[in-house]
């Protein structure tokens, strides 16, 4: 059985006092929930505070992003060793990475690498563009964005991944992914993990679905078989929304 797993990315948003006010609200939304592991993500600058807010509850923190290398002259990075005693997860491979900062898919399988080396749990993001979709490329994308990822990782390293299926044309528009075709796609990405490591290690990997996942969608998706949690966006920016998520995820 797999504990599903709900994790905002807040992206590039919130000042500190309004980082401040959304992890409160937060604390009191989701007081009491079991069922489901709940990760935040607030960007670099208030990992810190927010870390110390978190201390004594169940939710786990998350980067947004990370770099290969332990040190160096690598200016505007934060890397993998500087996160291992502030955060559980990193999010890496996220489209908007992808297509804005020049990630590839052998930077992000670098950066899986760094991370499960430091005992941080990457959230590992694939997903296929309007184009690929349309021109019925999808699940050879995907497939292909998984393989690369992974490469060189081994079954237990790959244990700690959680793989993030979040196709673009779904992020940020409010038009998500239909409940049988997210089931389909993250069916598939387990299919590929399982084809490397085999059944069990594919068993036991957590896939999320991620694009425009709201309070009115996310009973219907998180009740789909291969479904095991959602990466959210605008929705986690809201205490009530971000928690009617979690806890149709501990339902589901
Ligand atoms: P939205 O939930 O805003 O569509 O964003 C999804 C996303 O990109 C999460 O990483």
């Amino acid at each position: 059985m797999r504990t599903p797993i709900i994790a905002g990315n807040w992206k590039m948003h919130k000042t500190y006092d309004g980082a401040m006010d959304l992890v409160e609200a937060l604390m009191d939304e989701l007081d009491n929930v079991e069922g489901a592991e709940v990760v935040l993500c607030p960007p670099f600058p208030w990992l810190l505070a927010v870390a110390e807010y978190l201390e004594e509850t169940p939710i786990l923190l998350g980067a947004q992003d990370c770099y290969w290398a332990d040190e160096g002259a690598f200016t505007g990075e934060v890397s993998a060793l500087m996160l291992k005693d502030l955060t559980q997860y990193c999010i890496v491979g996220h489209s908007e990475r992808r297509a804005l900062f020049g990630e590839t898919d052998e930077s992000v399988n670098k950066k899986v690498h760094a991370l499960i080396e430091h005992g941080i749990r990457p959230i590992c993001c694939v997903g296929e563009r309007e184009a690929e979709r349309e021109a019925g490329e999808t699940d050879t994308f995907v497939t292909g964005q998984v393989r690369a990822a992974l490469a060189g990782v081994s079954a237990e390293g790959a244990l700690m991944i959680v793989m993030a299926y979040e196709p673009i044309w779904a992020i940020g528009t409010g038009r998500a992914a239909t409940a049988e075709e997210a089931n389909r796609v993250c069916g598939l990405i387990r299919n590929a993990i399982e084809e490397l490591y085999g059944a069990p290690t594919a068993e036991g990997v957590r896939i999320q679905y991620g694009g425009s996942v709201s309070g009115r969608n996310a009973a219907e998706l998180m009740r789909q078989p291969e479904i095991d949690g959602a990466l959210i966006g605008g929705a986690s920016l809201r205490a009530d929304e971000f928690a009617a998520i979690v806890r149709a995820a501990a339902e589901g």
